[in-house]
């Protein structure tokens, strides 16, 4: 699957700088639908996952402005992107001068998708593709999770793992539009960003997208 995922992402994608931080390009789609029915075909699996990974989201884009803006966070340390789809803040805090960044997702599209991207931005990133979200903490100094909580099962899942991760002294930023399923009473907000989506995936093509810290405890 691995060369064969690889040539899809190509083959269905265009190499584009991402709205507000430009100087990250990424094999991104247009639309989402045929290049889902795509995947679907490829795969022979109806119940294919959309293609996250074809698009930069509004969390993701909200913390790789962040780390732009603040390298400091992570310049000399190590990241974990969870649910990277593209790889976004991943490559984000590589470029903002982590020391070295592993992404983790489970879709095998964005596991081919993350190292091509990567490579486009002259950089590396160690992918983990399966679910770690039952795992203990991964051993880093920064765990970075952008828009994860647009959906009920992996929104708790993943704000249980990321409180196992803040519990153990890493620290944690989250990227998230202010979807349903964010645990507002948990996060404390360090900043937001206006930045530029597209309504194939959002209702609007200018939002807000904010970042934050969890709260201890
Ligand atoms: C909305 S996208 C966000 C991608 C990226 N972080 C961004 O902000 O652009 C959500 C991603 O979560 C991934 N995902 C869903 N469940 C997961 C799990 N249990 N472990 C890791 N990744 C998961 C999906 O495959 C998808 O790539």
């Amino acid at each position: 699957m691995a060369a064969s995922a690889r040539a899809f992402v190509l083959r269905n994608t265009q190499l584009r700088a991402v709205p507000g931080v430009e100087d990250i390009r990424l094999h991104l789609a247009y639309e989402v639908l045929p290049l889902w029915r795509a995947a679907q075909t490829e795969t022979g699996d109806e119940d294919a996952a959309l293609p996250y990974w074809a698009f930069a989201w509004i969390g993701g884009l909200a913390i790789a402005r962040h780390l732009a803006a603040h390298p400091e966070l992570v310049q000399g340390r190590t990241v974990f992107d969870m649910a990277s789809g593209s790889g976004l803040c991943a490559i984000a805090a590589m470029r903002a001068g982590a020391s070295h960044a592993t992404a983790a997702d489970i879709d095998p599209f964005a596991i081919a998708a993350i190292p091509l991207n990567a490579r486009a931005n002259g950089t590396r990133v160690t992918v983990v593709g399966r679910d770690v979200l039952d795992d203990d903490p991964p051993d880093v100094d920064v765990v970075l999770a952008g828009d994860c909580w647009y959906e009920a099962g992996l929104a708790e899942r993943a704000t249980t793992w990321l409180r196992r991760v803040r519990s153990a002294g890493i620290d944690v930023l989250m990227g998230d539009p202010g979807r349903r399923y964010l645990p507002i009473e948990s996060v404390i907000e360090l900043a937001h960003y206006d930045v530029r989506t597209t309504t194939v995936l959002e209702d609007l093509e200018n939002k807000q997208g904010f970042v934050y810290a969890l709260r201890d405890g």
